[in-house]
């Protein structure tokens, strides 16, 4: 067959497959279309029911188009999120065009700075995964007891990087060498 080989085209997949595992960094647009930071037309229509569709990593960005003549932004506490105290944010995003990036684990609370629209249900709670949830496949069997018990193993790659690159890489060579 002209073209690529198998080997070549195998060779493909697997740098394909490293470089999924270092995938980068995302940025959600928030409600996933440009209006979608207003009142909610129903309770189906939330943007928490949006939220609860994506997958928020460390390192991620969350985007908001808005009219900056309207609307603003805040990020705040969760007491204020349930209250929709807008008085004291912690911070405060203008401009029609805010990008948020999220740095820590755990959630994030923000609210609508227009009069009235936190209480219409123009809110946001994000929940951001730890780096232990993030995408992995698990590819290496379990160790086995005297592997467990045993005096001086070489310890596994400890860094998320080293467990992701080392998950897919293994994946990969697996492919490799059934298929071969
Ligand atoms: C909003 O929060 C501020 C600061 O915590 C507080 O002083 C104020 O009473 C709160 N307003 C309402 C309506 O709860």
């Amino acid at each position: 067959m002209a073209g690529i080989s198998r080997t070549e085209a195998y060779s493909v997949f697997l740098l394909v497959c490293l470089f999924l595992s270092f995938s980068e960094a995302r940025d959600h647009l928030v409600g996933g279309k440009s209006d979608a930071w207003r009142i909610p037309s129903s309770e189906s229509d939330t943007l928490n029911h949006w939220a609860q569709k994506s997958r928020f990593l460390i390192g991620d960005s969350l985007v908001w188009e808005y009219d900056a003549t309207k609307d603003s932004v805040l990020q705040v506490t969760k007491r204020d999120y349930v209250t929709c105290n807008t008085s004291t944010p912690i911070e405060t995003y203008t401009g029609g065009s805010t990008k948020v990036k999220l740095e820590h684990s755990g959630p994030y609370y923000f609210i609508s700075g227009a009069e009235g629209h936190c209480k219409k249900g123009q809110k946001l709670i994000v929940v951001v995964m730890s780096e232990k949830h993030r995408r992995f496949i698990r590819v290496s069997p379990a160790p086995s007891p005297a592997e467990i018990e045993g005096p001086a193993i070489a310890p596994a790659p400890t860094s998320a990087a080293g467990r992701l690159g080392g998950g897919f890489f293994m994946l990969a060579l697996g492919v490799l060498l059934v298929v071969m």
